[in-house]
């Protein structure tokens, strides 16, 4: 049986806006009093896991610790399989210090040039640990393929290049909802729900 948050304040261990923002959104039906790693000050945690799991445990038990109160962690990316499943755990480190993705985007393309595999997929695992360090981790993904150039101007990271399978649009063309509806990260929070909030 998976520990359940019995309400009141929650820490999004994240430093993303994006991030935090989706987040905040997938949240709201559950009442939790979200409030951000970035907005308390806390230090962001070097992230030297192997596996979208293992750093989603790092940033968790790190904000729980610091703040003493649950905190929330997200780790994810993309996962390209002609590049053997790169960027993944260092989707947002391609995107150099300036976190430009306009240039991390233009990275994968040049990787993919000539490949004619352009299958990928997004994965998200979603951490949720108490100040005692108490843990539970869920996973999610969505499959779909690498396009170009990019299209939309949603979402953000590596969304204006990657189609869902079964959509005509790219994610940043989708309504935030919608992608929500199919994400990685809707459904690690699916099962997050499940076991925790309900
Ligand atoms: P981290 O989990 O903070 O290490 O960063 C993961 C990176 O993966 C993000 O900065 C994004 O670039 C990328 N990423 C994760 N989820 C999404 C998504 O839903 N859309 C686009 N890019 C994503």
């Amino acid at each position: 049986m998976a520990r359940k948050f019995t309400g009141g304040k929650l820490v999004i261990a994240s430093h993303n806006p994006g991030k935090v923002r989706e987040i905040g959104d997938l949240l709201a039906p559950f009442g939790a009093d979200v409030i951000s790693a970035g907005e308390l000050g806390l230090p962001e945690p070097v992230e030297d896991g192997l596996t979208f799991i293992a750093n989603a445990e790092i940033k968790a038990r790190a904000a729980a610790l610091a703040s003493n109160l649950p905190a929330l962690a997200d780790d994810s990316g993309l996962a390209v399989d002609a590049l053997g499943g790169e960027p993944g755990i260092y989707s947002a480190r391609w995107a150099g210090p300036q976190k430009d993705f306009t240039v991390a985007m233009k990275k994968v393309e040049q990787a993919l040039e000539n490949k004619e595999n352009r299958n990928a997929h997004f994965a998200c695992a979603l951490t949720l640990c108490w100040p005692d360090g108490h843990m539970e981790s869920f996973e999610g993904q969505v499959h779909g393929a690498m396009v170009w150039p990019p299209r939309g101007d949603k979402g953000f990271g590596y969304d204006p290049t990657f189609v869902a399978e079964g959509m005509g649009i790219s994610f940043a063309e989708m309504d935030p909802a919608a992608k929500h509806a199919i994400s990685h990260r809707a459904e690690a929070f699916r099962k997050l729900v499940k076991a925790c909030f309900l």
